[in-house]
């Protein structure tokens, strides 16, 4: 049998899983998120959950994913008769995530292009384009989408054929602090603009009003965030927890991780918001994908030669943000084959896995992009099924919405809440304080994780994914 390769350094496991976890629903959804929430009253909700929900979760998957040395569908299959199923929606999450993930990081990867082009002052540059008509001409252009997905996803697929220690690992050690520094030059611009301030006002200003109003909402807003930034339930953080070394602190690289993955979002706010503000932006531009492709595009080209320079690098940081992330989603359902063929004592043939995941990903992927946001109408079809209904639900949008909604909205908490049932009720949280100890440290804060995982952690994960359901089907 062939031997089973990890990561070679936690440094290397650290940047992997911070790279997962740091992702375009940071860089992105984040800011917007805390800004339409509540501000600082979102924030503390946001650290609230994760930390009775987000580190609980991350925890046991770690464990999870060391104690049985597998992917994540044998894992589960290893240690549950009930929830042995739950392995198995952990490749179909991923592979769903991975085909709308890959549109919107394609849609980064030609902005990235577009300030290169601005910078050398070529045709394919901005040339004096506004954010807004680059990209009405994008989605708008089918074949160029599908395009630059598909070179999104390729990209993904190369790093993954690298294997774990060689691909993975070495992409994230060099990628990740590289990102770190963008980020701090573009923060360093932005923050300094005049007016900057109000951006720092509308991201952190505590307002009680949005809680007040629609607690759930916000709660499913604070718990949908917490649970895709962080990367959780799909099998990512078990997968990558199968390649770590046992004398690793597990409790400490799960406070680094998720500390990490919130400090980038809170840090991503400082490099978009103020900016935006200072720029004038309206204020309906900060949410959605219109603050990313249409209001920075014209904050950088608003800041004169030097503009495309920032936009290189802010977009660059955002393309090494989403390919960070794309290829921990695409290692889980290649894991589970490659696992497979070792045991039956046959070749790995990742490159045949991270293939077929990626025709699969890739044709949701050109429905996605052809679709251009819903800008295309090729999710019309589903409306007919509610022909004559008083609202239509919102996963009839788009094709992203759609992909979105099952697989971030459905999929994942129902995952959470399976998972914490599995090892509080089934395999004893003692199953996770065994593993967490195997590296001689102590698990000092046992007991609070032993009460979470049985009750808190799956209470508010049915919350949320109620009002994700509510939100599904617009009840
Ligand atoms: N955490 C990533 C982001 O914030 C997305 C992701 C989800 C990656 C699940 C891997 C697994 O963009």
């Amino acid at each position: 049998m062939e031997e089973r390769k990890g990561f070679k350094s936690n440094f290397g496991f650290l940047m992997a899983a911070i790279g997962s976890a740091v992702g375009l629903g940071n860089i992105w959804g984040f800011p917007y998120k805390m800004g339409k929430g509540g501000g600082f009253a979102f924030l503390l909700l946001y650290i609230l959950l994760s930390m009775v929900c987000g580190l609980i979760l991350m925890l046991s998957e770690l464990s999870l994913g060391r104690r049985t040395g597998s992917n994540s569908v044998s894992a589960y299959n290893a240690v549950s008769k009930r929830f042995k199923w739950v392995g198995w929606l952990t490749p179909i999450t991923a592979t769903l995530i991975l085909a709308f993930y890959s549109a919107l990081g394609g849609y980064c990867v030609k902005y990235l292009v577009v300030n290169i082009g601005s910078l050398f002052g070529a045709e394919w540059g901005a040339n004096g384009l506004d954010g807004a008509t680059i990209f009405a001409e994008l989605i708008g252009n089918q074949m160029e989408s599908v395009i630059y997905g598909g070179v999104f996803l390729l990209i993904t697929m190369l790093i993954v054929l690298g294997g774990v220690s060689g691909g993975i690992e070495r992409f994230c050690s060099v990628g990740m602090p590289a990102l770190f520094v963008m980020l701090l030059i573009v923060i360093a611009r932005s923050c300094t603009l005049p007016g900057a301030v109000e951006g720092l006002k509308f991201m952190y200003a505590p307002n009680f009003e949005p809680l007040k109003e629609d607690f759930l909402g916000v709660l499913k807003t604070a718990g949908g965030q917490m649970f895709f930034s962080l990367s959780l339930s799909i099998g990512a953080l078990i997968t990558y927890g199968s390649y770590v070394d046992k004398k690793q602190n597990l409790v400490k690289n799960t406070v680094i991780i998720a500390s990490a993955g919130a400090a980038v979002g809170l840090l991503a706010g400082m490099a978009v918001l103020p900016a935006a503000f200072a720029l004038g932006a309206p204020e309906d531009a900060m949410k959605g994908p219109s603050l990313l492709f249409v209001t920075l595009q014209d904050v950088f080209e608003g800041m004169g030669r030097i503009g495309p320079v920032f936009g290189i690098l802010f977009y660059g940081l955002v393309v090494l943000a989403a390919i960070s992330s794309s290829v921990s989603l695409l290692e889980v359902p290649v894991a589970y084959f490659v696992d497979r063929n070792r045991k039956k004592g046959k070749s790995e043939r990742r490159w045949l896995y991270a293939l077929l995941t990626m025709v699969v990903s890739g044709i949701l992927c050109t429905v996605t992009c052809a679709d251009g946001l819903g800008g295309n109408g090729l999710w019309i079809p589903f409306q007919r099924f509610f022909a004559g209904a008083e609202k239509m639900p919102a996963f009839c949008e788009s094709w992203l919405n759609l992909l979105d909604m099952i697989s971030e909205g459905l999929l994942m908490p129902l995952c959470g809440i399976c998972t914490c049932l599995m090892i509080g009720w089934e395999i004893k949280p003692e199953f996770v304080r065994a593993e967490v100890e195997t590296s001689g440290d102590r698990f000092t804060v046992y007991g609070f994780y032993r009460f979470c995982v049985r009750y808190i952690t799956p209470l508010i994960m049915l919350f949320i994914l109620w009002g994700q359901i509510k939100d599904f089907f617009n009840i």
